[in-house]
């Protein structure tokens, strides 16, 4: 029998809120909350209608921003003096929900996860600023990468060779997707609903090799919001990659999971992230990806690290909209 005190509306709308500042392709939020009946978890759900279907036509990034969220549930429970014991995909692939929280035990540490990262959620926000060519402190790359393997996930932070790969691929990738006119038509209706959402300027990261210009994500043959001189980004970017052994939902979820994981851990030392996506939407190039003396991972995400500017706030949908009703 079940034993644990309910969750309250307020106890709800914490975990909605939190949940819904995690990260998401094109910020589209793909994510539904719902309590379970006795109140002492909540299912998470893919939101289909929020799917972005020319970029991810696999669900994997979708799949990664639904890890993301739940991982800021995790540690908004923690918050709630409640432990949360996940389980993914319970009841299959392709059937919902995408995972479920038990929330009913009592936390066993007040901080799971070694700090305290509930404030880093609404503090993290995805930086595309210059940073500065001060480099990550060893010891930070360190716990970086016991975060992600907590969850299941090797993070690696690339030595100049890797670097300089993952750029050129990711060059590469943004031409290729830059002359879809399917995937230009479905970023183009995203940023729409996101004004405040903007690409990596590639051509100012290694800038010292390249030319000035900065073309933006998905605004191939328009003029560049981004107006920052190339010259003032870092030469050389920092840049991690999250990489599972196999390439199912359950390790996407994860892949989103450590990702925030080691983002929240980052924002609470200062150290600022953005997403470079490109690179990972097209198979040859994702494939390419992988450093080929390092066996056969899937690579599922890159993220640059570095300080500077921590970024604006972008718009999440409203609570109402993602947190379906106790009753429901
Ligand atoms: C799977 C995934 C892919 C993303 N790809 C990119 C990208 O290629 N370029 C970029 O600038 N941001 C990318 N982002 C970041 C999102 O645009 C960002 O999370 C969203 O706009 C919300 O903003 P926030 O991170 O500041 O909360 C990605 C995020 C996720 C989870």
């Amino acid at each position: 029998m079940t034993t644990g005190t309910a969750l309250t509306a307020a106890d709800l709308r914490l975990l909605a809120e939190a949940g819904g500042l995690a990260p998401s392709l094109h910020n589209s939020q793909p994510w539904r909350f719902r309590p379970t009946p006795d109140l002492l978890g909540l299912e998470v759900h893919a939101d289909p209608g929020r799917a972005v279907p020319a970029a991810d036509p696999d669900g994997r990034a979708m799949h990664i921003s639904i890890g993301a969220a739940v991982f800021n549930l995790r540690v908004a429970a923690a918050r709630l003096g409640r432990e949360a014991a996940v389980r993914l995909l319970p009841a299959g692939e392709d059937t919902q929900p995408r995972a479920v929280l038990d929330l009913s035990a009592q936390a066993r540490s007040p901080r799971p996860f070694g700090a305290d990262l509930y404030p880093a959620i609404a503090q993290r926000h995805s930086s595309r600023h210059p940073f500065t060519n001060r480099d990550v402190p060893e010891a930070l790359v360190a716990d970086l990468i016991t975060a992600a393997q907590d969850e299941g996930v090797t993070l690696t932070v690339l030595e100049e060779h890797g670097v300089r790969r993952v750029l050129t691929l990711t060059s590469e990738a943004e031409a290729r997707i830059a002359a879809d006119v399917t995937r230009e038509a479905e970023t183009r209706r995203w940023l729409r609903l996101e004004p405040s959402y903007d690409g990596i300027p590639l051509a100012a990261l290694g800038s010292h090799d390249r030319d000035a210009r900065v073309p933006m994500r998905g605004f191939a043959g328009h003029p560049p919001r981004h107006t920052t001189p190339a010259g003032r980004f870092e030469a050389l970017p920092q840049l991690a990659i999250l990489e599972t052994h196999f390439d199912g939902q359950a390790d996407w979820l994860r892949t989103g999971q450590a990702m925030q994981r080691a983002w929240l851990l980052a924002t609470v030392h200062g150290l600022r992230a953005s997403v470079l996506h490109q690179a990972v939407e097209i198979p040859d190039t994702r494939w390419r990806l992988r450093d080929p003396a390092e066996g056969p991972a899937h690579v599922q995400l890159v993220l640059r690290l570095g300080y500077g500017p921590s970024g604006a706030a972008s718009p999440r949908r409203p609570v109402e909209d993602v947190l379906d009703p106790a009753d429901g």
